[in-house]
Formats: C-alpha cells, structure tokens, sequence
C-alpha cells in the first residue's frame, strides 16, 4: 500500500533539500545511514550512491521550492553553528582545556542567539535536530542537540526569556569538562577501569570550575553544568543532589542529555526508536527525572506524529489522527482487520485498555 506522504525515488534522481521519509539502511545490514526527515545535501547523495551502493530511497512528498529553501537556509545556520561550536571545544588532538577564553565566551552566545531565534520564529528546530545525526563529531552535535531540546522544552515549559538564554548556554556546555580530562581516556573504544570511569566522572565539576574561572556565567549556568548528572531521587553525580536541590534548568538538560544518549547513532549500537527511548524516560518520571519535565518533553517530542502508520499490539495497522496528553497512546484510526476505518482513542477509551501501539508500521510507511 502506497504511502500518502511519501515517494520510493531511485538515488540518481535524488536532489539536495529532498528529505527522507524513512530511515536508510546499508544494504545487506541492518545498519542506519541515515534517519528519516534527514534533509539530503550533496555529500550525502554522493555517499548513498558512490560508498553504500544504496539504489532507492523514501522521499517525503509535497515539500515546496519555498520550504526547501527554507530547511536549506537551516541547514547552513546549523553547520555554522556546529563549526562554532567545534572551535569553542577545540580538537580531540589538542591537550586538554585549561581555559575558557572570553572568545569562546562570545561564540556561545551567538550559538545561543541563533537558536533562541530560531526558536521563537518558530523555525522547524526537530527538523534541524534531525540533520544532526551521524556517527562522526558526535560531541559537538550532542551538545548542539542538547541545547535545541532543552530550549524546546524549555519553551513548553514557558520559561521566561532570559532563562531560556541561561539554559540554552548551559546546555551548549554541559560536557565541555570533558575536554579537562585526558584525550586517552575519553577516546578509548573500549571498557574503561574504575578509575578511567572515576576520571571521567569528573567532567560536571571540571567543567563547572572551568566556566567559573572565565567569570562570564551565571550561578544558573554554571550550576546547569554542574548537576546535569544528579538525579531527581538522588542517585546521581557529583552531588547526589535530589529534587529540587538540583536546580530546574539542571533538571531539563538531564532529560534532553538522556534522551539524545538513547536516540543517537553510535558506532557501537543502534539507537533507540523515539517511542522505546520515551517509554524508557516516562518510567523515570519521579525516580531519574523531574515529573513535570518529562512531562513537558513528552509534549514537545510526540513520538507517534499525526499522519504516521502504526503497528498495533493485535497485528493490526493503524494511522495517527491526534495526540493526547499521553503522547504514548493517541487518538488512531483502524486501517485493517475487522474494524478497519473506525477510529479509537486509545487515551480515552477505556474499552481498549489493553490495545497498545507496537512500533511505526515501516512497511506501511514505506509504501509496499
Ligand atoms: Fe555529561
């Protein structure tokens, strides 16, 4: 069955702005190259033909000359704040960082500027989010998505302004003490001992004592840096803060920090679906995470977007037609089986208490 949003096109007809509309997978692998709603630019139809001899791809449809300017223009604004933000943490090559420089001080803050507008010009910040994901320069883009997520939920929160700029620096720099710490240690591939472990363990407080130095940041960020490992039941690092000894935004960059752990590409293991990664942090709602966070973030991050096909727990398939409150469980209409065409609110209904969504449908949305 042929998938309304979305079009099987063969790579030599690929053109940079397309987006993909399912994930691309390394043939004869299970391997993702890369996620859906990736927007393709040059390089990336280059290494789909020429180095993984992908033949077809799913392409999303009806996307306009104007919008793929649009999401092309965001995607250069991204790769500039990426190189900015690979300055400010310098190379893997270099010795470790003794200093914040005031310069770096400053390009944060442009990063920070960029993303708060983007923000709040309502830009498509999950669809830049996207563009973020590959195996290399993960550091960098882990920090970059960190801060795009935690001002996005930050923004569902409804921070006021001046605190999503401290939260959005924070995040930017929530790891940089991991540039304190010994190349070999971060670099290593393989386990680490305890005390490798224990070094690394520094990084929150390294990071802290390094921005302090500098004497450009608030108390805000500076404590945003310094407990983005406590967790909300006290279980976490450096502190073992608990609840609201960890300062609010402490508690949004943890869940941004988690979630994209989970999501990523990693060399080492697949990441997780969005819905098994939100299941994961609905759980630690009140044990890890802060409730109404996670709550927030949920509302942010529907895992299940309107338009997308499911899988059902009975073996049906079915298409999302809202979300509700919880975004695990929301409003479907049935496309096969006895019931097909009807339309349940698997929130609300309690006659189907015990029906549950299994997955996203990848044959359904793949069109076969
Ligand atoms: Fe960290």
């Amino acid at each position: 069955m042929a998938n309304a949003s979305s079009m099987k096109i063969r790579v030599e007809e690929l053109e940079s702005g397309m987006i993909t509309a399912e994930n691309v997978i390394e043939p004869g692998t299970e391997r993702i190259l890369l996620l859906r709603d990736t927007i393709l630019d040059s390089v990336m139809i280059f290494n789909l033909k020429e180095r993984y001899n992908v033949d077809e791809v799913y392409i999303r449809k009806n996307f306009s000359a104007a919008t793929v300017a649009d999401e092309m223009r965001a995607e250069i604004d991204i790769h500039q704040s990426l190189s900015t933000l690979k300055e400010v943490f310098g190379s893997d090559e270099d010795k470790p960082l003794t200093e914040f420089s005031k310069e770096a001080t400053k390009q944060i803050s442009n990063v920070t500027n960029e993303l708060i507008t983007s923000l709040y010009a309502d830009d498509n910040i999950l669809l830049k989010m996207h563009q973020l994901q590959s195996y290399d320069d993960y550091t960098y883009k882990h920090c970059l998505r960190v801060a795009m997520m935690s001002v996005t939920i930050g923004k569902s929160l409804d921070l006021p302004r001046n605190k999503m700029r401290d939260l959005c620096e924070a995040a930017l720099l929530h790891d940089i003490g991991k540039r304190t710490i010994d190349v070999d240690i971060i670099r290593k591939p393989g386990r680490l001992t305890d005390e490798e472990f224990e070094a690394i363990k520094k990084h929150p407080q390294n990071g802290y004592l390094l921005l302090r130095k500098n004497g450009s940041y608030s108390e805000e960020i500076l404590n945003g840096v310094l407990m983005h490992h406590e967790k909300y039941d006290g279980t976490g690092y450096p502190l073992k803060l608990r609840g609201e000894q960890i300062t609010y935004l402490a508690r949004i960059i943890t869940v941004a920090d988690v979630y994209d752990a989970l999501t990523s590409n990693r060399p080492y293991r697949q990441p997780w679906s969005v819905a098994e990664a939100e299941e994961f942090m609905m759980g630690g709602a009140n044990t890890h995470f802060d409730y109404d966070i996670i709550m927030a973030f949920l509302a942010a991050f529907a895992p299940y977007p309107v338009g997308d096909r499911v899988l059902l727990s009975d073996g049906n398939k079915a298409e999302v037609i809202s979300n509700n409150t919880n975004v695990l469980r929301p409003v479907i209409k049935i496309l096969t089986g006895e019931n097909a065409d009807e339309v349940i609110d698997l929130y609300n209904d309690f006659k189907y208490l015990t029906l549950s969504i299994k997955c996203l449908d990848k044959d359904g949305s793949t069109g076969e």
